[in-house]
């Protein structure tokens, strides 16, 4: 029995979380029905934003209205208007749009919908470190999560000091996806030059961004499985963006090592991964991921900036150390001796 009297105790906070699955939903319905495209002209009345997204009236109060308790909207008199943050990353023209990432939230939510079984078993719902489970989820995702990853790639780009280099310099994208990490590389410099590595069909994803950014020319492609494929010799640098919580520890520690050999001596690696507190007890974030990873994984986790370290070190790697970086956690890196 707890200590706290009955009357103290009310159900209200956890109805309030059982209801946390409409927020997200509602974004995804709005960005779905370009709602906040339409306010970038101007604010507009609800009769005005039903024309021109051409949406029923029927639901469109209780969304707007939820938006504007959320505060992704704000309202003056009857005119609904962007705020800061939705202009920035919810408005599909904006370079930092976020909403592409909830469209994918309804896979997201239909594994989880497996989270009782796999907490009872251990076992996951899809095995996204596979082929065959992922190489057709990552091509369908890796775009959308671009922007959260973009400031953090620019400021490692900036940290190793990349725009000034003096001659060619070789970067190792270990599953690349979008290949964030390495153009925010090649940008910095045309000395930059890329290996990406992913499967076919995501590099092809890969292919169509930095093609977009411009710097599709400092690319080579690895089609491959990250496990197995034979590394790259040589490297300046070795960046790995969301990789190791789907790989889990043991095979995260092979992958550092084959890194580490693949290196020049004095080269670097980086990594980027959700981190738990040492104590593994927070924060939230790191904490819904291990879950995320239970459901998406044979073996992913989520892990402490210490643990990864001591692997790092384990690897050969020294000078470890974190990068503070845009984002949940801060970059890791490590040079090669
Ligand atoms: C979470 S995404 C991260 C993408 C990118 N590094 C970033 O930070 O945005 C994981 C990427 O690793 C790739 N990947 C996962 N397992 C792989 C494997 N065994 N072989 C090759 N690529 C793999 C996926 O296709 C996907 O592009």
């Amino acid at each position: 029995m707890g200590t706290a009297s009955p009357s103290a105790v009310t159900p209200q906070r956890i109805m309030q979380m059982a209801w946390g699955f409409a927020l997200p939903l509602a974004i995804q319905a709005a960005v779905n029905n370009y709602i906040f495209d339409t306010l970038t002209a101007g604010n507009k009345t609800l009769d005005e934003i039903a024309d021109q997204a051409h949406v029923a009236k029927r639901g469109l109060p209780f969304l707007l209205n939820l938006l504007v308790e959320a505060g992704l909207l704000a309202v003056e008199g009857d005119r609904y208007a962007l705020t800061p943050e939705s202009e920035t990353f919810l408005v599909s023209s904006s370079p930092a749009f976020h909403g592409a990432f909830f469209a994918h939230i309804q896979d997201l939510i239909s594994h989880w919908l497996g989270l009782p079984e796999a907490i009872r078993t251990g076992q996951p719902r899809v095995r996204v470190e596979s082929q065959t489970d992922g190489a057709a989820f990552f091509e369908e995702f890796v775009e959308a999560i671009f922007p959260t990853s973009y400031p953090a790639a620019r400021t490692l780009a900036a940290a190793l000091s990349l725009e000034q280099l003096q001659q060619p310099y070789r970067v190792l994208d270990v599953g690349a996806g979008s290949g964030v990490w390495s153009i925010a590389a090649a940008q910095a410099s045309p000395q930059v030059q890329v290996t990406a590595l992913d499967w076919p069909n995501v590099l092809d994803v890969t292919r169509r961004v930095a093609t977009r950014m411009a710097v599709v020319d400092q690319y080579e492609f690895l089609p491959g499985n990250l496990r197995d494929v034979a590394l790259p010799s040589g490297l300046d640098l070795v960046v790995i963006g969301h990789i190791l919580h789907s790989e889990g520890e043991q095979a995260s520690r092979r992958l550092l090592k084959r890194c580490c050999d693949a290196l020049k001596p004095g080269g670097r690696i980086a990594i980027q991964e959700f981190l738990l507190n040492d104590d593994g007890r927070g924060p939230m974030q790191p904490l819904m991921f291990g879950l995320n990873m239970l459901v998406h994984t044979t073996e992913g986790s989520v892990w402490s900036f210490a643990e990864i370290a001591g692997w790092l070190r384990d690897a050969g790697f020294a000078e470890v150390e974190a990068l503070p970086a845009p984002g949940p956690s801060p970059l890791i890196l490590g040079r090669k001796p």
